[in-house]
């Protein structure tokens, strides 16, 4: 068999912490960033993210190699029985405040499980404190399990209806957390045996001296697959963040949480201890010299350790697309998070496979690779807050094949299309179905940016909402290929129409037949001179014209050097075209285009001197040259 090529073993691996762990990239490929860190070192509580922005792979780094002494537990959606969880919210325990204490009640045993473990490891005859937490563990086995097990939430939750027997701390009654739980306001005894067992627990570390040498970290990850945007589902999370914020104090910070949060539940929730979170929170934000390094990282990890940034940006994939270095071209397509970047370059290896280039990656390989991402982005963004924001499909539709550059102006035009439909479809968001809600919106989650001085902002950390006085967006480009929105206004009409009919008649030979002479002596000679020169009036017009946005100008300068150029060809007899229907369509398109300046309100307040109004004033004189309008000479 023939050794791979260097294409074929490129992998830059799962883009799931989980299955990217079991495949070994993770470990080989991890990046220690800030962020992890601050987990680390206990710093950072609650770590807050997107989807895809690398909240598990922290943890599932941190459980499998846990940080030197003191030990690490992950509790996952996986572990907490949904089923079991609906069952058990029907008995009882309503509001944050009582889902915090079936949370502590969670953390308390297994850091009583811990605890006895962790004992043996320090050796000689275990403390009081520690021996009657394993008679605690022991007398409720039936609930617990074996405690050298992991065991599910589900089962827990199914003791908190049975009995807990607190009789290893001197306690005689048994516990029946659900039944009391249901009278529970006011009735303090389900917080109180919880307490006792709390204090046996606590009792146990300071007996066996772990903190600060020794912490048991817990880790909760996941919750995203419990989350419903219900008053339960909340409940639950708040409910945590309490519990959270107790045992860090409660412990004497021999126990600590890190809670690990998608950013649009953590954004949605509302509870009045919420300032309490403030110095705890962490968002996790990717730069791109990090992604960069995770690229390198990863690359390294299957095609071999010797591998340079040179030789993976200008060997293996190209050195330059669409004529930026083929590493910035592929950062500004993607959301900064490593899944979409994995994502990204796993697709650009695969084209490339299939496409037979197994030695070198080719610029045809990304953007075809390019315009598949896209489309899968444009799908995830709307699957990513289809609970938070469930109308975002229908608002993607208003960005397709048009322009990546939209003002407030275009947008609200837009959205006065569909809003009756849509606040009909969503009658509970009617509030923020409006323009600047919608911009608000599309804002937060990536896919618009704001202009704001020389560049465009995309969303980030830390988050300055949209500004009322800012009124340019563009598309993130990530989503331009999926909607067709590769140019900033997408006004090149006349460009393709122009090109494909010369290009239609060179091909079929009409050029032979073309008799220059005979033509160019009368009135089509001087139509294309007149259109020459209201193209070179408006290129003079876009030079002055500072109001319009630097992608718009650039945009009509392209095309209207296009019309010039036309004119300039048909004039050489390079190609033979029907002079007054170029004269019709260039009129037609600057006409457009006037209309789109004026429409979105891309030129502010430019007056009577506008590029707008010169637009029109050439449109108005091509259609009279032809014999259109008053069907004077169309010479003022
Ligand atoms: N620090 C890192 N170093 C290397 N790979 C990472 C890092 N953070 C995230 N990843 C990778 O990015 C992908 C997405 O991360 P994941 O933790 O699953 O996202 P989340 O849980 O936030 O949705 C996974 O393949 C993961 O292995
Ligand atoms: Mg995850």
């Amino acid at each position: 068999m023939s050794e791979l090529s260097v294409v074929e073993r490129l992998y830059f691996g799962r883009d799931d912490a989980e299955r990217d762990l079991a495949d070994g990239l993770l470990r080989r490929g991890f990046k220690e960033t800030a962020a992890y860190n601050a987990v680390v070192t206990g710093r950072k509580t609650l770590v807050i993210g997107r989807k895809g922005v690398g909240k598990s792979a922290i943890c599932v780094r941190l459980a499998s190699e846990p940080v030197p002494a003191g030990g690490v537990e992950l509790v996952t959606a996986a572990d907490i029985a949904g089923e079991e969880l609906r069952a058990f919210e029907l008995t009882g325990l309503p509001g944050d405040h009582a889902k915090s204490l079936l949370w502590r009640y969670v953390f308390a045993v297994r850091a009583a499980q811990y605890l006895v473990g962790h004992a043996e490891q320090h050796g000689g005859k275990p403390p009081e404190a520690v021996k009657a937490l394993k008679a605690f563990i022991k007398a409720n086995r039936e609930l617990f399990g074996d405690p050298r097990t992991s065991i599910g939430f589900g089962r827990w939750l199914q003791g908190l209806s049975g009995a807990l027997s607190l009789e290893a701390f001197g306690v005689r009654a048994a516990v029946d957390f659900a039944q009391q739980a249901v009278a529970m306001e006011g009735d303090a005894r389900p917080a109180q045996r919880l307490r006792v067992l709390e204090d046996g627990v606590r009792l146990g570390f300071t007996e066996l001296g772990c903190a600060p040498a020794h912490t048991f970290v817990l880790l909760v990850d996941q919750l995203e697959q419990l989350w419903s945007a219900d008053l339960e589902s909340n409940s639950l999370v708040i409910g945590l963040l309490l519990a959270t914020w107790y045992i860090g104090s409660h412990y004497g910070g021999a126990v600590r949480c890190t809670v690990f949060l998608r950013s649009d539940i953590y954004d949605s929730l509302t509870f009045t201890e919420g300032d309490k979170f403030r110095s705890d929170e962490l968002r996790i934000d990717w730069t791109e010299s990090d992604l960069e390094d995770l690229a390198l990282r990863r690359a390294r990890a299957s095609v071999g350790s010797g591998l340079t940034a040179d030789r993976l940006w200008g060997e293996i994939f190209p050195r330059t697309v669409c004529g930026q270095s083929t590493l910035t071209y592929l950062l500004s397509h993607v959301l900064p998070r490593p899944r979409d970047l994995i994502q990204y370059l796993n697709e650009c290896q695969y084209t490339a496979i299939g496409n037979g280039n197994r030695d070198r990656i080719h610029e045809s390989d990304v953007q075809l690779a390019t315009q598949r991402f896209s489309q899968w982005k444009l799908k995830d963004l709307v699957q990513e807050y289809l609970v938070a924001h469930p109308f975002l499909e229908r608002l993607i539709p208003l960005f397709q094949n048009s322009g990546y550059l939209v003002t407030r102006a275009a947008l609200s035009h837009r959205v006065d299309l569909v809003v009756d439909a849509l606040h009909h479809e969503f009658p509970a968001y009617t509030g923020s179905l409006t323009p600047d809600g919608i911009v608000k919106t599309l804002y937060e989650v990536g896919f618009l940016g704001v202009r704001r001085g020389n560049g465009i902002v995309y969303v980030g950390i830390p988050l300055l909402p949209v500004q009322p006085h800012e009124d340019e967006f563009h598309l993130h480009p990530c989503f331009r290929e999926a909607l067709g929105a590769t140019s900033p206004t997408g006004l090149d009409l006349y460009d393709r129409r122009v090109a494909i009919s010369i290009r239609a008649q060179v091909v079929s030979g009409d050029v032979l037949n073309f008799a220059p002479h005979a033509t160019w002596a009368g009135r089509e000679h001087r139509l294309l001179e007149r259109l020459a020169r209201a193209c070179r009036s408006i290129l003079g017009h876009l030079v002055h014209a500072d109001t319009v946005p630097e992608e718009v100008r650039n945009e009509i300068r392209t095309q209207v050097r296009h019309i010039l150029d036309a004119a300039d060809r048909a004039h050489s007899a390079e190609a033979s075209v029907d002079e007054e229907q170029m004269v019709l369509e260039a009129a037609t398109y600057f006409h457009t285009i006037a209309a789109r300046l004026r429409r979105d309100g891309l030129e502010g307040d430019a007056g009577a001197d506008s590029l707008a109004a010169g637009l029109t004033a050439q449109s108005t004189r091509l259609v009279r040259a032809v014999g259109g309008g008053l069907g004077s000479s169309g010479e003022a």
